[in-house]
């Protein structure tokens, strides 16, 4: 391992929630990204711009954007605030918000507790499920990928990428090509994406097909500093799939808290990996994330109860009866 700090990006607020069947309220929402500010995480996916008809839960972003920049929660660190962005529309309604609050995405707040906004944008490793999530082809998404990267570097905000459906995908099982994966993370960091996160939608992943994915990445060239991996623990492999990405070099993994989350399209799908059981192995394997794991574990005991729902992480449910 040639560093031992890993970033953690926090993915509840946005792809748990959006997920989850019981939609929460705004005070809710901004009480979970408050908590989780305070936990030492770095980033922290808080929204998504995206048709309130496509996903009901996502509808307060705006509200969530503004208050944001607003009262930035008093955090000891600084803090990268992430918004998913389906198409250029998504960009421009988050610029507008940033422009009425006399906004931009670079530092605001003291010199303690800064705070930044950043996108998300994303592309599917399959037809089907690009078909199904988007509304258009892998290519059409790339296409209307490009104008939301130049649009975004214009008011310098920093671009994340997904690649979803990377090792399975709910119509087309596990027959996804590492290759195709590979060619779409390149195009969006080509575009200027600043760095890529590759999705395990479904959970099917395993190790050795982890490790082909990260061969075949590397082998077209990728950087593994310009690599995140998000995985979702459906089959239970999520840690040990992480593993295995920590070995090749990775150091930005996404998780969510409580594991909040699933997949609308794959039926059984479970969310993504919690937080607390991501923090958990890493420090056991001497790493560093910053995250307090106790602050980490209160709030997806306290989220879980807010949703009515089972609380997915085990380190978490141990660490709060301990
Ligand atoms: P469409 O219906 O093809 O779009 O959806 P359209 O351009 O025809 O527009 C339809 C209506 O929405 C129009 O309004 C537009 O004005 C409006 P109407 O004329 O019907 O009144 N509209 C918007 N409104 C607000 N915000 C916008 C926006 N855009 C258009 N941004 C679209 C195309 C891309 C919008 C839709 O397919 C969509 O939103 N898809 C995203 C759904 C989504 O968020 N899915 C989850 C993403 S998470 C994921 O993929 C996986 C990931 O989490 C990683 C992992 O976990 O594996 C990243
Ligand atoms: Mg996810």
């Amino acid at each position: 391992l040639t560093t031992d700090h890993v970033r953690i990006v926090e993915v509840g607020p946005r792809d748990g929630l959006q997920n989850e069947k019981k939609s929460i309220s705004l005070e809710t929402k901004l009480e979970l990204i408050e908590r989780l500010s305070k936990t030492g995480v770095t980033t922290i996916e808080a929204g998504s711009f995206v048709p309130a008809k496509w996903v009901p839960q996502m509808a307060s972003t705006s509200e969530i954007l503004q208050h944001l920049i607003k009262t930035p929660p008093q955090s000891h660190n600084q803090i990268a605030y992430n918004y998913l962005v389906p198409n250029i529309r998504g960009l421009e309604n988050l610029i507008k918000v940033l422009e009425a609050e006399g906004a931009t995405a670079g530092s605001r707040g003291d010199s303690k507790s800064t705070t930044t906004t950043e996108v998300s944008l994303f592309a599917a490793a399959t037809e089907s499920f690009s078909k199904a999530n988007t509304n258009c082809s892998i290519s059409e998404s790339i296409e209307r990928a490009r104008p939301i990267v130049t649009l975004a570097k214009e008011k310098d905000i920093r671009v994340r990428g997904y690649v979803s459906v990377a090792l399975g995908c709910p119509y087309e099982g596990t027959d996804v090509s590492p290759s195709k994966v590979a060619e779409i993370t390149a195009t969006l960091l080509e575009m200027g994406a600043d760095e890529v996160s590759v999705a395990d939608t479904t959970g099917m992943g395993t190790a050795p097909r982890t490790l082909e994915l990260l061969r075949a990445l590397a082998a077209a060239g990728i950087a593994n500093s310009d690599l995140a991996l998000h995985f979702h623990d459906t089959y239970g492999q999520a840690l040990v799939n992480t593993v295995v990405g920590l070995e090749h070099g990775i150091r930005i993994f996404d998780s969510s808290v409580g594991g909040l989350g699933g997949c609308p399209y794959s039926k059984g799908a479970t969310g993504n990996v919690a937080t607390e059981d991501l923090v958990h192995t890493l420090h056991g394997l001497g790493m560093h994330t910053g995250i307090d794991l106790e602050e980490m574990s209160r709030i997806g005991a306290w989220i879980s109860g807010e949703l009515g729902r089972a609380n997915d992480s085990r380190a978490g449910k141990a660490t709060v009866a301990r």
